[in-house]
C-alpha cells in the first residue's frame, strides 16, 4: 500500500515537473496499433505459472496489467516529447520509466515477469495501473473515448470529497511528542524535526513488547488491522451485510455476502484456513501433554532467485478446550548453507507466530530465519504457550526456502514448566562426525549418534 502511493504521488511528481506550462496542443495521438491482447502459448502459460504463485489473480488479467504497462510506456515517451518540444529539445529521452531506480535492490532475469513490473520491480494491479493510465492520459488531454477503446477502465466522475462536510481527512500538522526514553541529545538538537540514526550497536526503534521487535517493517502487505483502520476511517463498512464472519473477520465492503479475514482465515464467512499461496499449510490437533507432535514443513526453492511475491502457508494448531498449545521450535530459517538476507521486518523469509487470544486479529510476533530468541538448543528450551488452546502460524519467503520444525503439545496449569519430555527437545548429534557419516544411516547405532543428520529424532 505504502509503495503504492510513493509510486502514484513519484509520477505525479514527474508529471507535475514536465508539464506545469500550458502545452502546445498536438492532440495527435500516438501509434496505439501494437497494443492487443494477443499472447503466445508459451508466454500464457510461463503467466499461468506466476498466477500460481501469487502474481495476479489470473492470466486475463496478467495480459491486461502487460497491455496497460505498454500504454504507460506511450504515455510516458509522450511526455517527454511534449517536455522537450517546450524545451526547444527535439530528442526524446524516456526519462520517467528509465530503470535507475532499484526500489528493493532486487533484480530478476525473468522476461515474461519483467514485461509485468512496473519500473522493472513494482507489481502492481490491473485497476491501479488504470487509473494512473487515466490521471495521465487527463493530464495529456486524452479523452475517455481514446481511453475506452484500449480497454482502460476509467471512473465516471472523479471527486475527492464525496460527502463535504462530513468526510474525513487527515489534518496537517500532524501531532508527535518525544517519548521520555529519547535521549536528552536527541531533543534538544533537533527540536523541529526527528532524525532516526541508523547504528549497529543500538536499535533505532524497538517494541514496548520486544517479540514484536521484528514485526516493525515487515513486507507482508497491508494487514488486518490497517485495512480496518482505513475502511473506518472512510466509513465504508457494509450498512446491510447479508453474511456473518467467523474468526474476527468483518463483512467486506467491496462485497457485502463475504467477508475480510483476520491471519490465518480465508474463505467466504471466514470459516476455513486461509490456503495461502500455495494451496498449502495444515489445521493440526495438540492431542498429548507427555509427549510432543512435530510439524515439519519448507516453503519456496533454493534457487537464490528473489521473487516480487511472498509465498505464503498458514498454520493452526489446535488444544482440547480449556487447555494450551506449547510450540518448541527446533528449526526456523533457510537451508543450512543457502544465502539468508535478516532485514529489519524480515522481507525475504520468516515466521509469525500468534498465541495470545483477543489478539489473533493482530500480527503476531514475526521472526527472522535463525532467531535464538525463537528457536530452542539442547541447552536452551524456549516454549511459547498460547494463553488459550490456539496458535497460528504463518510461514513465508521471497527467497529461498524457509524450513520450520516445530513441537508441539497441550499443557495446562498442571503441566510441571521445568521440564519437557524428550519428544518435545530439540535434537542434536552426539558429535561432529555425523555430517561425513550421513551415507551409513542405515546402521542403528550411527542413526542413534547422528539423530539430526540421519533424521531419527523422535517425533
Ligand atoms: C481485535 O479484537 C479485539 C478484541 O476482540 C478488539 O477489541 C479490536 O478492536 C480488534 N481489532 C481489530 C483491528 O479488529
Ligand atoms: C440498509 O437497510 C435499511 C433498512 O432496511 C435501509 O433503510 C437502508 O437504505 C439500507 N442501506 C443500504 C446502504 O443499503
Ligand atoms: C545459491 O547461492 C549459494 C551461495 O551463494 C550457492 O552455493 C548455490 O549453489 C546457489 N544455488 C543456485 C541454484 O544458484
Ligand atoms: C543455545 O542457545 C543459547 C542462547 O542463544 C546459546 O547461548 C548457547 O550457546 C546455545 N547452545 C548450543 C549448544 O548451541
Ligand atoms: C562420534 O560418532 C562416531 C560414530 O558413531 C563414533 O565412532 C565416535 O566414537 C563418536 N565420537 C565421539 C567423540 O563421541
Ligand atoms: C546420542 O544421543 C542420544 C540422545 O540424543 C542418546 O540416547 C545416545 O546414547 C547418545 N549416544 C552417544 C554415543 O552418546
Amino acid at each position: 500500500m505504502f509503495r503504492v502511493i510513493l509510486i502514484s504521488s513519484l509520477l505525479a511528481m514527474v508529471l507535475a515537473g514536465l508539464l506545469n506550462v500550458v502545452l502546445p496542443v498536438t492532440n495527435k495521438l500516438p501509434d496505439f496499433s501494437d497494443i492487443t491482447d494477443d499472447v503466445t502459448d508459451v508466454v500464457k502459460s510461463r503467466m499461468n505459472g506466476l498466477v500460481s504463485k501469487g502474481v495476479g489473480r489470473n492470466v486475463k488479467e496478467l495480459i491486461g496489467i502487460q497491455k496497460k504497462l505498454k500504454i504507460i510506456n506511450k504515455i510516458a515517451a509522450e511526455q517527454v516529447k511534449r517536455a522537450n518540444a517546450k524545451h526547444g529539445n527535439p530528442s526524446a529521452h524516456p526519462v520517467v520509466f528509465e530503470e535507475s531506480v532499484d526500489h528493493l535492490g532486487m533484480k530478476n532475469k525473468d522476461e515474461v515477469l519483467d514485461s509485468l513490473l512496473f519500473q522493472g520491480d513494482m507489481f502492481l494491479p490491473e485497476d491501479q495501473l488504470d487509473r494512473m493510465i487515466e490521471d495521465a492520459a487527463n493530464e495529456l488531454g486524452w479523452g475517455h473515448d481514446v481511453l475506452t477503446k484500449l480497454g482502460v477502465a476509467t471512473r465516471s466522475k472523479r471527486q475527492a470529497l464525496i460527502n463535504p462536510p462530513n468526510d474525513y481527512r487527515w489534518e496537517l500538522p500532524i501531532s508527535y511528542y518525544y517519548d521520555d526514553s529519547i535521549c536528552m541529545l536527541v531533543q534538544i538538537e533537533k527540536p523541529k524535526s526527528i532524525a532516526f540514526v541508523l547504528s549497529s550497536l543500538i536499535p533505532g526503534m524497538t517494541a514496548k513488547d520486544t517479540l514484536y521487535d521484528s514485526t516493525m517493517g515487515t513486507n507482508l502487505g497491508p494487514q488486518f488491522g490497517d485495512i480496518v483502520l482505513i475502511n473506518n476511517h472512510y466509513q465504508c463498512m457494509c450498512q446491510n451485510a447479508t453474511v456473518t464472519c467467523a474468526n474476527g473477520g468483518y463483512p467486506n465492503p467491496n462485497g457485502c455476502a463475504t467477508c475480510i479475514c483476520t491471519g490465518g482465515y480465508g474463505g467466504t464467512t471466514c470459516s476455513d484456513r486461509d490456503p495461502g499461496t500455495e494451496n498449502g499449510g495444515a489445521t493440526l490437533q495438540a492431542t498429548a501433554s507427555d509427549s510432543c507432535q512435530t510439524l515439519k514443513t519448507c516453503l519456496g526453492n533454493d534457487d537464490n532467485i528473489t521473487n516480487v511475491y511472498n509465498q505464503k502457508s498458514w498454520f493452526i494448531i489446535q488444544a482440547p478446550a480449556g487447555k494450551q498449545v506449547q510450540l518448541i521450535f527446533t528449526k526456523a530459517g533457510s537451508t543450512p548453507g543457502m544465502p539468508f538476507t535478516k532485514t529489519y521486518g524480515c522481507k525475504f523469509q520468516g515466521v509469525e507466530v500468534k498465541i495470545r487470544s483477543g489478539e489473533y486479529n493482530r500480527t503476531g510476533f514475526i521472526f527472522c530465519g535463525d532467531n535464538p530468541v525463537l528457536v530452542s538448543n539442547t541447552t536452551n528450551i524456549i516454549p511459547f504457550t498460547s494463553d488459550n488452546n490456539l496458535a497460528i502460524l504463518q510461514i513465508y519467503t521471497m527467497k529461498n526456502m524457509f524450513n520450520l520444525e516445530v513441537k508441539y503439545r497441550y499443557v495446562d496449569s498442571t503441566t510441571d514448566p521445568t521440564t519437557y519430555p524428550v519428544s518435545c527437545q530439540p535434537c542434536q548429534d552426539n558429535n561432529t562426525t555425523c555430517a561425513s557419516l550421513v551415507q551409513s544411516c542405515n546402521d542403528p547405532q550411527i542413526a542413534s549418534d547422528c539423530p539430526a543428520t540421519c533424521g531419527t529424532c523422535p517425533t
